[in-house]
């Protein structure tokens, strides 16, 4: 086997943002520039010279291709054995699931999550360390650096592999293993919930479900799981394929994205349960009959209800959420007696609360939940966690969510985003609202007097690190809160999202709609960070 070592140059661009580096696809084409980048995985993650990785994608559009590349560079390399999943295909709790496991040096996943794909669209590579999570700062930092002083990449010459067909195969002195990409997964969800229950509960012809798997990976995964291993009718899974480019969709599990789903769970044949997951299988909706969980509420139901749950009836031991996910979670854990953290966005920062075992459950009010099984959120994991429990409750989903305010109180909750604004702008106007945190404690805004405002800044419990500059949050004496944060995982310009929260302990009041208990804090948080004047926006591009 001839092992190439081509002389490169730097790309100044290849920074890892909240998730892994991302980019257009055209950009990954640039020569050399997946290459590079790869490199500096292998040139800094030196356990792998020898070890085992685990390699798979989303499947959109360039992942076949960058998937040869990486295993003729991983054969260069002297990685010792790849685990690849059948037809390049791993969703990324499966990869974590795999890494974990086979106990190997880490994983490379290809995805841009729940971003478009297609050859004008996005596509991403990230590292996953040994735990199965997200490489933390300080390993990306690393892997950054390297970009910056790559001279030289090596690569194995070899023919295409065959990436359809299960087996093993040499490529040079590195074993690659094709290997079923549910398998695994669908074994680890046995044993965390009652599949008998769940079983019964779609044989006893009163519940019907739809999950949308968004023509994104995990159509496969759903359909072995859902109607494969649980029984649930054939159709239940919709979408199920996984298309290069989603369909010409965009595989994000929202209101707005998911609305054929949405669809379902309306008018006289609406399904009892509906859910749906993003392009690489990592965040969930939950859906109810006409009725839409909020994922921030779906962290705080799981929290209080996981000792129902088979998995985690043993108990606990915390809960962590990203810091502009609600405080519903936190409003649970304090009365069960249990740690709450809160942590900057993305979900490396779980990881080290997890590894700890300072935490079991966590959650992002972006679509995502998860909890130490693996070390990625786990959009299937959530479906099934809900499942579980209207098997046990034997009750509707509005009913439990509605008995949760009830016992709790309520966190509506909002998110607006702003896509795609110019870049300068975007970090002008959090400059402005940087200008703006002192002044703010004592004042009011429409009759909300201001209790903190701050630049989120964590420190791991863990390890020490400290993170700077994560959102602004402003607080306010009745519990609300608005926070301002630019998005690390765009690849066009600047997204500004703004996260509105307000809190109702009334339950005569808790059954109003989200937009006009927000009309106040909406018309705050525009006037506070001029949005319209510094973007000029006069309405945001998403509403979640
Ligand atoms: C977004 C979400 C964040 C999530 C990440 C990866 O990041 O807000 O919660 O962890 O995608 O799925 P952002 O674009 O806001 O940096
Ligand atoms: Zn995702």
């Amino acid at each position: 086997m001839n092992i190439d070592t081509i002389i490169t140059q730097p790309f100044d661009d290849q920074r890892p943002g909240t998730s892994g580096l991302r980019k257009k696809v055209k950009v990954f084409q640039t020569p050399h520039y997946l290459e590079n980048f790869v490199q500096a995985i292998f040139d800094t993650q030196v356990d792998l010279k020898g070890g085992t990785l685990v390699l798979g994608g989303d499947g959109r559009y360039y992942n076949r291709e960058a998937i040869q590349v990486i295993l003729r560079m991983a054969s260069g390399n002297g990685v010792k054995k790849v685990l690849v999943g059948r037809g390049g295909l791993l969703s990324t709790p499966a990869a974590s699931c795999l890494i974990r496991h086979y106990k190997t040096d880490g994983g490379i996943i290809l995805s841009a999550s729940h971003n478009p794909g297609g050859p004008d669209e996005d596509f991403g590579i990230k590292f996953n360390t040994p735990n199965g999570g997200p490489a933390p700062e300080s390993v990306t930092d690393a892997i950054f650096q390297r970009t910056t002083e790559i001279a030289e990449y090596q690569i194995a010459q070899s023919k295409p592999i065959d990436l359809d067909i299960l087996g093993s195969i040499t490529l040079g002195e590195t074993q690659i293993e094709i290997i079923d990409p549910v398998k695994d997964y669908a074994d680890l969800m046995m044993a965390l919930f009652d599949f008998n229950r769940i079983r019964m509960l779609f044989e006893s012809g009163m519940f019907s479900m739809r999950f949308d798997a968004m023509h994104a990976i995990t159509g496969p995964y759903a359909t072995e799981i859902l109607e494969g291993r649980l029984g649930a009718e054939p159709g239940t899974v919709i979408n199920g394929t996984p298309k290069t480019d989603f369909g010409g969709g965009h595989p994000d599990p929202n209101l707005v994205h998911a609305h054929q789903l949405v669809a379902l769970t309306k008018g006289a044949h609406a399904v009892n349960f509906a859910a749906a997951s993003d392009g690489d299988g990592d965040r969930n909706m939950i859906l109810g009959c006409n009725f839409f969980v909020t994922p921030s509420d779906s962290l705080a139901i799981m929290v209080a209800n996981a000792h129902l749950i088979k998995g985690y009836s043993g108990g606990i031991s915390g809960v962590a959420r990203s810091m502009p996910t609600s405080q519903a979670a936190d409003r649970v854990a304090d009365k069960l007696g249990l740690p709450c953290y809160e942590t900057p966005t993305g979900w490396k920062f779980f990881g080290n609360l997890l590894d700890a075992r300072k935490i079991t459950l966590c959650g992002e009010e972006s679509f995502g939940t998860g909890s130490d099984h693996i070390r990625e959120k786990d959009g299937l994991w959530a479906v099934l966690f809900w499942l579980n429990l209207l098997a046990v409750k034997q009750q509707s989903v509005e009913k439990i969510v509605t008995d949760h305010w009830k016992a709790f109180g309520r966190n509506y909750y909002t998110r607006y985003d702003y896509e795609a604004i110019d870049k300068t702008d975007a970090e002008a106007l959090m400059a402005s609202l940087r200008d703006k945190l002192a002044t703010l404690p004592g004042q009011s805004l429409n009759g909300y007097p201001i209790e903190y405002a701050d630049d989120f800044a964590y420190t791991d419990p863990v390890d020490g690190s400290v993170s700077e500059r994560q959102g602004i949050r402003v607080g306010f004496a009745d519990g609300s809160r608005i926070v301002f944060r630019l998005s690390g995982t765009g690849t066009e310009g600047a997204t500004l999202r703004v996260y509105l929260e307000a809190y109702e302990e009334d339950p005569s009041k808790q059954l109003q709609s989200t937009e006009s208990v927000m009309t106040a804090l909406v018309d705050i948080a525009l006037n506070l960070a001029e949005i319209e004047k510094r973007t000029g926006r006069t309405k945001p591009s998403v509403i979640t």
